[in-house]
């Protein structure tokens, strides 16, 4: 590697040390129009799973500015909501096992048990806390073999503040937030007016002047995905919101929560055609697009190119650096499974824990040309 390559990492580290010291997030907020570093849209996108959630509990302010330090091009969220409908980011129904809830006496009597998803789970729920409430929570760290130093020290966030990070970041960074469990949500909560889970988002989407379709003008100067595993939910908002939308497909065991269907009937090519008006994109479960088998890649499936030959762009999930997360044959080295899946398998975006080692890839093999 010489000098040439190294200067790109050089220059992030610097940054880093830069961005260190600014504060949290300013509300509302001082971005102005135009005078900002675009979004880059040459290479796949480099789409931040929960923030830098491998570095800092996810979801939280910290795991979001982590990983615009470190080049995201969007910051990925999962959008929930408390007792009091407020809209909160917050990745599982239950709080149990990403916050200190069970260290706290006073909610013990919280515990419910709940059908989501066809199953019965047992916990604490986001629906049975007001926002006040989630708000003397702290986050904690998912899995146990990342650092934990941080547990209990960050708040859950709402889907604004959120959203006000994006837009105070020091370049253009997008949004990608996910409608979660709609039909559970629309089941627990009720919002004034009648209104859906799906019409909350949206608002607060208009709210900071999110719209236009992909790549307009709108677009590049608010970039956003939305996303979701219920396409229900993605039809429906489509008379709503004009934004690029994402279909999201899961594991080939898990049936959809809205339609009940199953990963073939999904992925066929008569469904595709169904979901392709009101989508730009799919978001597979990367070990479906190309099955593992006790831990080997098995030969990819035309999944990628039957998307793409409908134009839809394809953002599988998750990338993670981790030994135990990455498959025989990329030899430890997550530089190696991103090769392979942007130059072998061609994937439109990412969505990864590790946004600054897929930033410091793509830089290394497909720098960004310079501004005049
Ligand atoms: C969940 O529990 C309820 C009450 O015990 C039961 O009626 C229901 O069948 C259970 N659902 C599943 C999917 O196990
Ligand atoms: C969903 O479909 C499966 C078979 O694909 C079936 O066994 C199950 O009963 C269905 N569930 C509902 C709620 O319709």
């Amino acid at each position: 590697m010489g000098l040439k390559c190294l200067l790109p990492l050089l220059l992030l580290s610097l940054l880093i040390a830069d961005c260190a010291s600014r504060p949290l997030y300013r509300l509302p907020s001082e971005a102005k129009d135009g005078t900002k570093k675009p979004l880059q849209t040459s290479r796949p996108f480099n789409v931040a799973h929960r923030g830098s959630n491998g570095e800092f509990p996810e979801e939280t302010a910290p795991s979001y500015m982590r990983a615009i330090e470190e080049g995201a091009d969007f910051i990925e969220a999962d959008i929930l909501s408390s007792k009091d409908g407020v809209l909160i980011c917050h990745h599982d129904v239950n709080l149990d096992d990403t916050t200190d809830v069970a260290d706290h006496k006073e909610f013990a009597d919280r515990k419910r048990t709940y059908e989501v998803q066809g199953m019965n789970l047992t916990g604490f729920f986001t629906v049975d806390f007001t926002l006040d409430e989630l708000k003397t929570l702290g986050a904690k760290q998912r899995y146990p073999f990342r650092d934990q130093q941080y547990n209990g020290k960050f708040p859950i966030i709402t889907f604004d503040e959120y959203i006000s990070i994006a837009l105070d970041a020091p370049r253009v960074v997008g949004i990608y937030p996910e409608i979660k469990n709609p039909v559970f949500i629309n089941q627990q909560v009720k919002w004034a007016n009648g209104k859906k889970f799906e019409d909350k988002i949206v608002e607060t989407l208009e709210k900071y002047g999110y719209k236009g379709s992909y790549m307009s003008e709108d677009w590049l100067k608010q970039p956003i995905f939305i996303q979701s595993f219920a396409a229900t939910s993605l039809v429906y908002i489509s008379n709503l919101i004009d934004s690029p939308k994402v279909f999201l497909i899961d594991d080939v065991t898990i049936l959809t929560q809205d339609t009940n269907k199953t990963y073939a009937e999904i992925t066929s090519d008569e469904y595709l055609d169904y979901i392709k008006p009101y989508v730009v994109g799919i978001g597979p479960w990367k070990d479906t697009i190309v099955p593992v088998n006790n831990n080997r890649l098995m030969t990819p499936t035309d999944l990628v190119a039957r998307a793409h030959s409908r134009n839809l762009q394809v953002h599988p999930y998750t990338y993670r650096n981790e030994n135990q997360f990455l498959h025989f044959g990329f030899y430890q080295d997550a530089y190696l499974e991103y090769d392979y899946w942007i130059n072998k398998i061609g994937v439109d975006g990412l969505f990864t824990d590790f946004t600054g080692s897929l930033h410091n890839f793509q830089e290394l093999s497909s720098p960004l040309p310079k501004l005049q």
